[in-house]
């Protein structure tokens, strides 16, 4: 089918793969996108496994691997699996906390063949940052950023803003320059798995988003020849949808610790069954299961989407979003001003920031609700 030119039931090419090694993690961030099940992903693939992924990923043209978690660095056999991902022509990357990490294991994922790593910080400064992941990590991640520097990575730092850090930008945006940063990325906590649990304490009002904005633009300004700074909001304040996973089926392919393969980190919560890799090929499943061919091209739209022009630009944006704010996948995503479910939404996005404002500083509000087991299991 081809709208505007565009040829969307293309079933495109798993060009990037993201491989959630485990959801075993030291930390307990309370915004963590990982499924709220946790306990349910135990029986992980073993690296055999992996390596079957990876060869026909890469047979179908995929390029581009992300080893993730949960804490990657959890996986005693990551070493061996970069190995083979860097045999196989992936470029790498690692997506960590840090935590888990000591001089050895860099030197061994740079003999392995490691492109890229990206390390997380939950915040500037100790207190808050070993308060929100939960444990004591930050002078260990300060310590091992400087030790991937020192290994000639690119430093590409992560740092999730949300109500409980986003006042810290200066101070977070300086440590990252502390750090020889060459990218930042200061991305606003999205609304999935846990950090939905949380929201009312997580979502930052409109104007501590602006004012972040406006200070990233300083540092962005200041830093220009040395430091990129990315910075996003949260898709609750936006009036536009954003083209999700770049379509759905189109381009990403996540596979879950126990074999599970996803259009997208966050469909796991969908009323979908979706293929394993246990049960298909890589191939067979990116082209012919249900699971991935549900959202692809644009028949299954109701309106607004099916006759707006913009269909093309964001596919309905986030199905997963449409899902959890107004049970039916296949409605528009209400971020979008178009959708009857807008109004709701912005009515929410108010009220948690009326809630913000009348809460007292000096005093605890609802306790957040950090990622663990014992939490997973009481859910
Ligand atoms: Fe799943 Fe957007 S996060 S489609």
């Amino acid at each position: 089918m081809t709208t505007a030119g565009f040829e969307q039931s293309s079933k495109g090419k798993p060009l990037w793969l993201l491989a959630e090694l485990t959801y075993k993690c030291p930390l307990q961030c309370p915004y963590c996108s990982n499924p709220v099940e946790i306990a349910k992903y135990q029986d992980e693939l073993t690296t055999e496994e992996w390596f079957r992924v990876m060869r026909e990923a890469r047979e179908m043209g995929a390029t581009q691997l992300g080893f993730s978690g949960g804490e990657p660095l959890v996986r005693k056999d990551l070493e061996e699996l970069i190995a083979e991902a860097r045999r196989l022509g992936f470029y790498t990357n690692l997506i960590t906390s840090g935590v888990g990490m000591d001089e050895d294991r860099i030197k061994a994922f740079k003999e392995a063949g490691l492109d890229h790593i990206q390390i997380s910080f939950q915040a500037s400064n100790e207190e808050l940052n070993n308060y929100l992941a939960g444990t004591k990590s930050f002078n260990h991640k300060y310590e091992m950023a400087r030790l991937v520097k020192k290994y000639e990575y690119p430093m590409v730092l992560n740092i999730v803003l949300h109500r409980k850090n986003i006042e810290q930008i200066d101070d977070i945006i300086n440590m990252c320059n502390d750090l020889d940063a060459d990218y930042v990325e200061l991305a606003s906590t999205q609304y999935y798995g846990w950090s939905r649990i949380n929201i009312d304490q997580l979502l930052p009002t409109k104007e501590q988003l602006d004012n972040a904005w406006q200070v990233t633009q300083k540092y962005k300004e200041k830093y220009k020849d040395k430091m990129k700074l990315i910075y996003v909001i949260p898709d609750y304040y936006e009036t536009r949808p954003k083209p999700c996973m770049n379509g759905w089926g189109s381009v990403f392919l996540t596979i879950v610790p126990d074999g599970t393969a996803l259009p997208c980190h966050a469909a796991h919560q969908l009323p979908i069954e979706f293929p394993n890799v246990r049960d298909w090929t890589i191939e067979g499943l990116w082209n012919d299961s249900e699971g991935f061919n549900v959202f692809r091209g644009f028949d299954w739209m109701k309106e607004p989407c099916r006759s707006c022009p913009e269909k093309t630009k964001d596919f309905g944006g986030c199905r997963c979003q449409a899902y959890m704010l107004t049970g039916d996948a296949r409605n528009a995503d209400p971020v979008c001003d178009k959708s009857p479910y807008h109004a709701e939404l912005h009515a929410d996005v108010e009220r948690i920031n009326k809630l913000a404002k009348e809460q007292d500083p000096n005093k605890d509000e609802k306790p957040l609700m950090f990622r663990n087991m014992r939490n997973s299991k009481d859910i």
